[in-house]
């Protein structure tokens, strides 16, 4: 270990112990997603099974609840439910990535596993500088730095980052997310026969691009995959104004689906679709596990107004999403939550063909903090349908437009905010709710709408209101709390 690392590690140890009793007594806490001890998380990095066990990475700046000096945070689990907190991984401590490890990818090569991420680098001027680095362990545990293995190439600015690797045919590919210097957001790919010397193939995408027209002036955090055939490129472009429903959130995370053929760069890709239709969604990652499941880990958070989040004063920020498994299914990216999910469920309560007339309506045994919710809509005779969460969250259907919107109060100046998509009809909710969290996937993941919400501490109500009647099959389980 060199001097920085060991001096940063101990730095990350006494945060720990001095913040750590706090964010845990915080009444927002979540109690079955993950969330950094202390400190702020962002982009899940390196999600990979390595020797059977599930390796989840994190942003992390364990010393206070802003951007900095990311590390990369570890956790491991053999069913993506329990997860144990390995050290730190990565540590901002060489030149080349003094001002942060910034977000990458993990392969297993070899018996090893393997890491690229990107350096970051700051000057007192305020400029940057970006290398895509590598790392190797032999344990899963811990990391042997080796040092950049791809320079800026020409035609670039250094918002140059987040490199992605797979495997196809005996090669190695890698796509990594850029501004071009006529400050066009692109996914960027190389090709490599043996992990260190990479050849540019050029964008495969971007703003600019095909027939894309003007799409952002930076993507972040690219990812390149097959599914059920297709091609999926999911990406997070920066500068997208709003459209109707849409792009209303800082940052926008979505997909495009296309043919891809990474031997000659080239992906024909369709329109761009958004991932999640909620606030707290960006940056996710995927990777294909042992039973050929391609699983997704989203951060729940976006760089946008962080200072205002209660659990601030409790020296934390932000959590990962739960994961989901995703699939292509008619020109779409569905999302569900992953099966292994359904051992949380504790105490269930059934309400079987439950007439629901009226505003504001409770059903027995049906509230609380950490729970998941199923509903089957069998007859809707109302014109809106709405559930209301703890006072803080409301999800309201009106079928006369197909308009499905989430609801918030917004915590830093208690005024509604709302987020929308349209969906031809509403048949099915699967609801999960965390102490401060609430994930909603609808019609069997068709659509998301993943966000944060800070209801008062002593509220657990679930009310239904459909004025003019709804009939319902619903279940309700707690989850139970993991470490
Ligand atoms: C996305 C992002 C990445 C970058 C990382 C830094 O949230 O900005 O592009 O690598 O976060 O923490």
């Amino acid at each position: 270990m060199n001097s920085t690392k060991a001096r940063l590690t101990e730095r990350v140890r006494a945060a720990v112990v001095t913040y750590g009793a706090a964010a845990k007594r915080d009444p927002y806490r979540l109690h079955y997603h993950l969330t950094p001890l202390v400190g702020l998380l962002n982009d899940p990095n390196g999600f990979v099974q390595y020797r059977g066990e599930y390796h989840l990475f994190y942003q992390w700046n364990p010393f206070i609840t802003e951007h900095g000096s990311k590390f990369w945070g570890h956790w491991t689990s053999m069913d993506l439910v329990n997860w144990r907190a390995k050290p730190v991984a990565l540590a901002p401590d060489e030149w080349y990535d003094k001002n942060g490890c910034y977000s990458g990818s993990a392969v297993e090569h070899e018996g090893k596993l393997i890491l690229f991420y990107t350096g970051n680098v700051r000057d007192e001027q305020g400029g940057r500088e970006t290398y895509q680095c590598m790392a190797i362990s032999e344990d899963g545990i811990r990391f042997r730095k080796h040092g950049p293995v791809i320079h800026l190439p020409q035609g670039y600015t250094p918002h140059f980052r987040d490199p992605k690797v797979w495997r196809k045919d005996g090669s190695w590919y890698m796509v990594v997310g850029a501004q071009s210097r006529e400050l066009q957001g692109q996914a960027v790919l190389f090709r490599s026969s043996n992990l260190r010397d990479w050849t540019y193939l050029g964008p495969i995408a971007g703003s600019g691009l095909q027939c894309l027209g003007e799409f952002g002036y930076m993507w972040e955090c690219p990812d390149l995959f097959r599914l059920n055939g297709r091609g999926v490129l999911i990406v997070c472009p920066q500068g997208l104004e709003p459209e109707g429903d849409r792009y209303h959130n800082l940052y926008q995370s979505g997909y495009f689906l296309g043919d891809l053929e990474e031997e000659v760069a080239k992906f024909d890709h369709g329109p761009f679709d958004e991932l999640d239709r909620g606030f707290d969604f960006y940056a996710p990652q995927t990777t294909l596990d042992n039973r050929g499941r391609r699983l997704l880990f989203g951060w729940m958070g976006l760089p946008d107004g962080e200072e205002h989040h209660p659990t601030v004063a409790h020296h934390w920020i932000h959590a990962m999403t739960l994961p989901r498994e995703l699939r292509v299914s008619k020109g779409r990216l569905i999302q569900r939550p992953v099966e292994e999910l359904c051992q949380l469920r504790r105490n269930e309560v059934v309400h079987s063909r439950t007439e629901i007339c009226g505003k504001g309506v409770a059903l027995e045994g049906v509230d609380g903090e950490a729970l998941e919710i199923e509903v089957d809509l069998l007859e809707n005779r109302s014109e809106t349908f709405a559930i209301d969460f703890r006072g803080a969250a409301c999800l309201i259907y009106d079928r006369r437009d197909g308009r499905l919107m989430l609801e918030r109060t917004a915590w830093k100046d208690g005024k509604k905010e709302r987020r929308f998509c349209r969906i031809d009809r509403l048949a099915r909710l699967r609801i999960f709710l965390d102490a401060s969290s609430i994930e909603i996937f609808v019609n069997e993941g068709e659509e998301v709408f993943t966000s944060r919400f800070y209801p008062d501490v002593d509220n657990r109500s679930i009310a239904f209101s459909a004025p003019e009647g709804i009939t319902v099959d619903l279940k309700k389980w707690e989850l139970a709390s993991v470490p």
